[in-house]
């Protein structure tokens, strides 16, 4: 389906029935197709939607210049809009969708009911990580091949030890290689400008999943630095997901999924308290 949101067409999945709603906003550079192991579990709980952000998957780019969160954020409260969601969302991100998530908390908080953050950070970039995107944004650009990010990429976003000519792997790094190198240079360029959004943790006051693998090794103490975060936030709950790297969902959907719908439930358990 497409929706005509920002001045662009922005691509997205509806299961179009159901409650709550959870919005399922992809990592980078991926696209909506990461979800399908939580599109197919969810949907008999809840209504499903889940977009391509602008420039990634079937979505179109618009003017070129840096993939800000800002305007990914913006583009999901008009998606939202466009296809009639008036229930606040269930919001849930992973990596670059966690990064999307806080600026959708900055600039939409009305539309959310909760959110899931999973394998992502609050803090901005340091100014090694800034220039290590800038770098790849100039690579990938002057190629005109995405080979270089997927090089680079690939063998961080695993538990150490799953074979890259295993399915998951091999699946993620069709997905990586089918992003244009447009995207990937300006979705770096967004990623590299974002603002720090530790400040906003205590004021996050929605019930909120944190839910990171295990063993995700993109940066380092990725799951030490959630478990911080969680607990900076009022009504968080971490989780650390076995047998899984940064790509979580993917790497174990049972479990993710479980995570999930437990917490969806519990959010049915608490409206009904409130009744
Ligand atoms: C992602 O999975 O979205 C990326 O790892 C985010 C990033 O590069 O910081």
């Amino acid at each position: 389906m497409f929706a005509t949101v920002n001045g662009i067409s922005l691509a997205y999945s509806d299961t179009r029935e159901g409650h709550p709603v959870v919005l399922l906003v992809h990592g980078f550079p991926f696209n909506r197709a990461m979800w399908d192991p939580q599109f197919g579990s969810l949907r008999a709980r809840a209504r499903v939607i889940a977009p391509d952000l602008r420039g990634f998957g079937a979505s179109e780019a618009g003017p070129p210049g840096p993939l800000t969160m800002e305007q990914h954020a913006d583009d999901l409260a008009a998606l939202l809009d466009a296809i009639g969601v008036t229930e606040p969302v269930v919001f849930c991100g992973l990596s670059m969708g966690g990064y999307v998530g806080f600026q959708f908390w900055r600039r939409h908080r009305h539309c959310v009911r909760a959110f899931v953050f999973a394998d992502t950070r609050a803090a901005a970039d340091s100014a090694e990580a800034r220039a290590g995107r800038l770098a790849m944004a100039e690579r990938v650009e002057s190629s005109g091949s995405v080979h270089a990010a997927v090089e680079t990429m690939l063998p961080r976003l695993f538990a150490p030890g799953l074979r890259l000519d295993s399915p998951v792997p091999r699946q993620v790094e069709a997905m990586m290689a089918s992003t244009s190198p447009r995207a990937i240079a300006d979705g770096q360029r967004g990623m590299a400008q974002r603002s720090d959004s530790r400040e906003l943790l205590p004021g996050i006051t929605v019930p909120t999943l944190v839910i990171v693998g295990e063993q995700d090794v993109i940066s380092p103490g990725v799951p030490r630095e959630m478990e911080a975060m969680a607990a900076a936030m009022p009504r968080a709950v971490f989780v650390q997901v076995p047998n899984a790297g940064h790509v979580s969902n993917l790497e174990n959907p049972d479990w993710f999924n479980q995570a999930l719908l437990a917490f969806l439930d519990s959010l049915s358990v608490q409206r009904d308290r409130r009744r």
